[in-house]
């Protein structure tokens, strides 16, 4: 099996990683678009017109599978994706509703790119499943590229997650593959005050489910 992984940058390795440990015995095949990120600060069209040409690539190259490692794609244009590719496609977004499940103080932080935020799809993940939940979304436009070029402000990081907390968040999400890499930072800043979701194990489980459909 082939699975190709794709995102803007460095946010898709991480997950094209617990792809290689769930699957040692498939072909990880792992395509960013670093040239052109952050994605998480362009509109849906600019987003298709830049990764359709990519994924199509990946498709003729025999990726069998492709995991969407991007919410900031998933959340714009996954349904033009899903309409001009035919490989199935596996995809990720802000885990607002276990989010929702799992807080106590009925208070979310998501952290996601601009253009997630902005996304139709997040507003319906709010109206389905956070309703009477306060949802924060914490100002982070600027740490896809602050992860990317590997330039991390500690600083920014601590306040943004210690405003979330003062403000009543238990769970933070973290809804941008990129911040996976700093999870680690911000799980020791939340200490036992806040919960940090993100995505990983659902991709897996998801893609071994697609996985079992194909072969
Ligand atoms: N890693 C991407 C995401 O999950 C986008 C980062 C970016 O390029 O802005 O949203």
């Amino acid at each position: 099996m082939k699975i190709g992984v794709f995102d803007s940058g460095m946010g898709g390795l991480s997950v094209a990683n617990a792809v290689r440990n769930a699957f040692p015995a498939d072909e990880v095949l792992f395509v960013n678009d670093s040239e052109h990120m952050p994605y998480g600060l362009k509109t849906p069209e600019q987003l298709l017109k830049l990764s359709l040409p990519l994924l199509s690539k990946m498709q003729a190259d025999g990726c069998q599978v492709i995991v969407i490692a991007c919410n900031t794609l998933t959340t714009t244009v996954i349904s033009e994706l899903r309409n001009k590719l035919s490989v199935p496609l596996v995809a990720v977004e802000p885990m607002v509703k276990p989010a929702a499940t799992i807080t106590q103080s009925k208070t979310i932080a998501v952290c996601a790119t601009p253009a997630t935020l902005q996304s139709k799809r997040y507003s319906q993940l709010k109206r389905d499943y956070a309703q009477g939940v306060c949802v924060l979304e914490p100002d982070c436009s600027n740490w896809a590229e602050m992860i990317e070029k590997n330039q991390i402000d500690s600083q920014q990081i601590a306040d943004t997650v210690n405003s979330v907390i003062s403000a009543g968040a238990d769970v933070i999400v973290l809804g941008c593959t990129h911040y996976h890499w700093i999870e680690e930072d911000i799980k020791k800043l939340a200490g036992d005050k806040a919960v940090v979701l993100q995505p990983e194990k659902a991709i897996i489980d998801r893609l071994a489910r697609t996985i079992e459909q194909l072969v």
